[in-house]
């Protein structure tokens, strides 16, 4: 799996630097080339001379280090290899690269990277709880950074325990294999290769009056992580999503709406779709009549009265098209009681062919959080499956949608 990869590894200032030293061994034992980039903290721990020697290479410390930068760049270091390895990654670092700052060689390569990135993280364990840290790895998560580790265990520092030891050098080569492995698989033959599917997500906003509006706590979260996920396994996606704080994901055309009504309009106008997903919380109802100017209080002491209307239900409109319905249509089922027979309830009425149903009583913490357990409700039964980041959760959907596919295409 790494014969013959290049491999730029990042080593940045933590006690764990040691560790590289034997991470370039094995990296190069297994036929990968290794060509270094230290940070001014790096060299604080390990010198370039011994992770030169190793990595028989030239060992890059300085951005503005002319013969370097006539020779290979920060641009071609960033570009013309197989992988970013960042090893050991520290807090710091993480939080350089959340924001692109580009301060140094390590970090410019890192803003200018279009390969893929595996970090190795170690710190304190305090730092790495730290909430600050947290976001930072789910952020990097989300735009596709892979992490392996940290580890538990003794700290170098005396009487610290917890999680935040770098891991093992064979567990990051393991971790390196994983990454080229997927990567061959995605290039060998995409399950979703020329199908087309289509996907809503996050809440919809129904206006009130021109500054207020009727709203839910759907973060858009799982929708927009099936959209990479669909786009991952090889698929034309097209993404229709309600107000949300998420970048629009690579490489998916996204159609930004407000109202149910707009995004029953672009899902019609996005149609045929191989595969449509209604992972949006749509809003059920609507203000009837829309104020066109702010309301007032008027002095009564008593409040307005909104009279509201149903909006329309994009999924069993969808599901009852007589010539446009997708071959394969999800919905979402979002319940805090009764789960199972309000879902079986839904895929009737909408005539979808799965619910995904999930508890969203606040207690899970389901909604607006990072994890999902989810049941699939088919007409052949109900799966259950168990507690996943959402990013799981939309793989495993699309990897199960296309096996659908291919059956169907089968038989
Ligand atoms: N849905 C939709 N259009 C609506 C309401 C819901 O497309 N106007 C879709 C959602 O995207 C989801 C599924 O229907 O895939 C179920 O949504 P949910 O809110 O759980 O169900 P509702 O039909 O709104 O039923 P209720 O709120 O009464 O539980």
């Amino acid at each position: 799996m790494l014969n013959g990869k290049a491999i730029v590894l990042i080593i940045s200032g933590g006690i764990a630097a040691y560790k590289s030293l034997d991470l370039i061994r094995r990296l190069k034992e297994r036929g990968a080339r290794v060509i270094p980039v230290m940070t001014d903290g790096a060299r604080e721990f390990v010198t370039p001379l011994a992770v030169g020697a190793l990595s028989a290479e030239n060992v890059f410390t300085d951005l503005f280090d002319r013969e370097a930068e006539h020779d290979v760049g920060h641009i071609r270091l960033a570009r013309d290899h197989d992988l970013i390895l960042i090893a050991p990654a520290t807090a710091n670092l993480l939080a350089k690269m959340v924001h692109g700052i580009a301060d140094d060689l390590a970090t410019a390569v890192l803003l200018a990277t279009n390969k893929p990135v595996l970090a190795a993280p170690a710190m304190n364990p305090k730092m790495w709880q730290n909430p600050a840290t947290l976001r930072n790895v789910a952020k990097l998560e989300e735009r596709g950074i892979r992490f392996v580790g940290p580890a538990s265990g003794e700290m170098a520092e005396k009487g610290e325990a917890g999680i935040g030891r770098m891991s093992e050098p064979l567990e990051i080569v393991a971790a390196t294999e994983a990454l080229f492995r997927d990567q061959a698989m995605r290039h060998a033959g995409l399950p979703l290769a020329g199908k087309h599917v289509l996907i809503t997500s996050g809440p919809t906003h129904e206006p009130i009056d021109p500054v207020r509006y009727i709203a839910n706590r759907s973060s858009g979260k799982q929708g927009h992580a099936l959209a990479r996920a669909a786009f991952d396994a090889g698929a034309r996606v097209t993404l229709v999503s309600g107000p949300v704080e998420l970048p629009d994901p690579a490489n998916v055309e996204t159609v930004h709406v407000e109202t149910a009504a707009e995004m029953l309009k672009a899902v019609e106008a996005n149609l045929p779709a191989d595969i449509a997903i209604m992972a949006a919380a749509v809003a059920d109802w609507r203000v009837a009549a829309e104020g066109s100017q702010k309301i007032k209080k008027d002095g009564s002491g008593q409040p307005p009265a909104l009279a509201l209307v149903e909006n329309p239900d994009i999924l069993a409109t969808i599901g009852h098209h007589e010539s446009l319905r997708p071959r394969l249509l999800i919905g979402f089922a979002a319940e805090t009681q009764n789960l199972i027979d309000n879902a079986r309830a839904k895929l009737d009425r909408k005539n979808a062919d799965w619910i995904i149903a999930n508890d969203v009583s606040p207690e899970t913490g389901i909604m607006g959080g990072d994890a999902n357990t989810i049941r699939l409700v088919s007409k052949s039964g109900v799966e259950d499956w168990p507690e996943m980041n959402k990013s799981d959760v939309a793989r495993r959907i699309i990897e199960r949608a296309a096996q659908e596919m291919s059956d169907d295409a089968a038989s």
